[in-house]
């Protein structure tokens, strides 16, 4: 079996696991010094996600030091819509910039389809991870969902609220359809590729869905990603795909249907998010990424809590969103150990 002794594989397949496997969301990043190094070596932002020698050795760095079950492709959400040929950067301390698209006309000025070619050193990362990577890792890529991507490519930022890409679907639908259509086209071929490349799961960040109304979650979040699965899996029939839909909440689970594994946000109490899974499913999460900041009683009582809540189905242990930069290295060391070292 190919997949033998993969914890995070063993787990997505809907079986459970001797322990609970571990990796963290933004695992490679500036909490770690050596991240830092690479960061200032490369010059900007891109030009690291875009170098296959620093974005191998930077996804590396974490499961060298901590010995975590998954590595994670570094790369950000953000490369889909520089591949449609928009303008993005990273403004130093600010975070991401692009030239806002939000109109048909803007729309008409980016590539009808997603340009692969210009993501070439991304699939080169995927496939030098492969050669390298233990045995027992697994080696996750990932794409952000049409609606997070979308919210970023109408505002030209990060907004508090989306207000954006929510003002735009209720003043112009047809448009934000049309943008959305080429998003779940574009990411179709970008995670099949990534899977060829030897990305052995994919995870799909809806990082925004808490900014919907749940009348509007069917429309413009679970459709749109349920499109994305059916279209990897009509291209690769056995195709693992994680769904982290941040801010779901109680809708959690209409994202079931089409994903192997549901990730969990800190915002959801474990015990409630299990008995709105469905049974078998495999579950991701959940810990608060401040409790492993602040450490001590607030790290324990979080880790036990994620554990117990989930230890009736299969569980890939996970913050329930990414690590922040001030978190302190001897509390995630501290936190493998713990999560490592539990019973299932
Ligand atoms: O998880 C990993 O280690 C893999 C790499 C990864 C990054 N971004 C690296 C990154 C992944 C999976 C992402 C996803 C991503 N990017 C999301 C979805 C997940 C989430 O956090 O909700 C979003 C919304 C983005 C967009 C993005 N990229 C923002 C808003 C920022 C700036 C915020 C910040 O932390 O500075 C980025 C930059 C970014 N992406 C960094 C990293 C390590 C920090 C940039 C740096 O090193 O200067």
């Amino acid at each position: 079996m190919a997949d033998q002794g993969k914890l995070v594989l063993e787990a997505l397949a809907g079986r459970r696991t001797t322990r609970t496997p571990i990796w963290l969301m933004r695992q490679a990043g500036r909490y770690l010094p050596e991240y830092r190094a690479v960061r200032a070596k490369a010059g900007s932002f891109l030009d690291l996600c875009y170098n296959p020698d620093f974005a191998t050795e930077v996804t590396l760095q974490p499961i060298r030091r901590f010995g975590f079950d998954a590595a994670i492709l570094f790369s950000d959400i953000l490369v889909v819509p520089h591949a449609f040929g928009q303008n993005v950067w990273f403004a130093e301390g600010e975070g991401p910039r692009l030239d806002p698209v939000t109109d048909r006309e803007g729309l008409g000025r980016l590539a009808g389809a997603i340009d692969l070619e210009r993501l070439a050193p991304v699939f080169e990362t995927l496939k030098r991870l492969k050669a390298e990577l233990p045995a027992d890792v697994t080696l996750l890529g990932f794409c952000g969902a049409p609606f997070t991507v979308a919210s970023y490519m109408v505002a030209g930022k990060g907004t508090p609220d989306q207000a954006p890409i929510r003002l735009l679907a209720y003043r112009d639908p047809d448009f934000v359809t049309a943008l959305i259509d080429r998003l779940v086209k574009g990411s179709i071929a970008y995670l099949c590729r990534q899977i060829e490349a030897g990305a052995e799961a994919v995870q799909i960040f809806e990082s925004f869905a808490g900014a919907l109304a749940p009348s509007l979650l069917p429309r413009w979040s679970v459709e749109p990603i349920r499109r994305i699965a059916e279209g990897v899996r009509a291209r690769h029939p056995d195709a693992r795909i994680i769904v982290f839909a941040k801010g779901a909440g109680a809708h959690m689970a209409a994202y079931a249907p089409f994903a192997d594994a549901l990730g969990v946000d800190w915002a959801s109490d474990p015990a409630e998010a299990d008995a709105l899974i469905p049974a078998g499913l495999a579950a991701q999460g959940n810990l608060d990424p401040l409790a492993l900041i602040a450490g001590g009683e607030a790290l324990e009582t979080g880790i036990d809590a994620a554990l117990a809540g989930f230890r009736n189905r299969p569980h890939i242990f996970n913050l329930g969103h990414g690590i922040r930069p001030e978190t302190p290295i001897a509390h995630v060391e501290r936190l493998v150990e713990r999560v490592k070292g539990a019973r299932r």
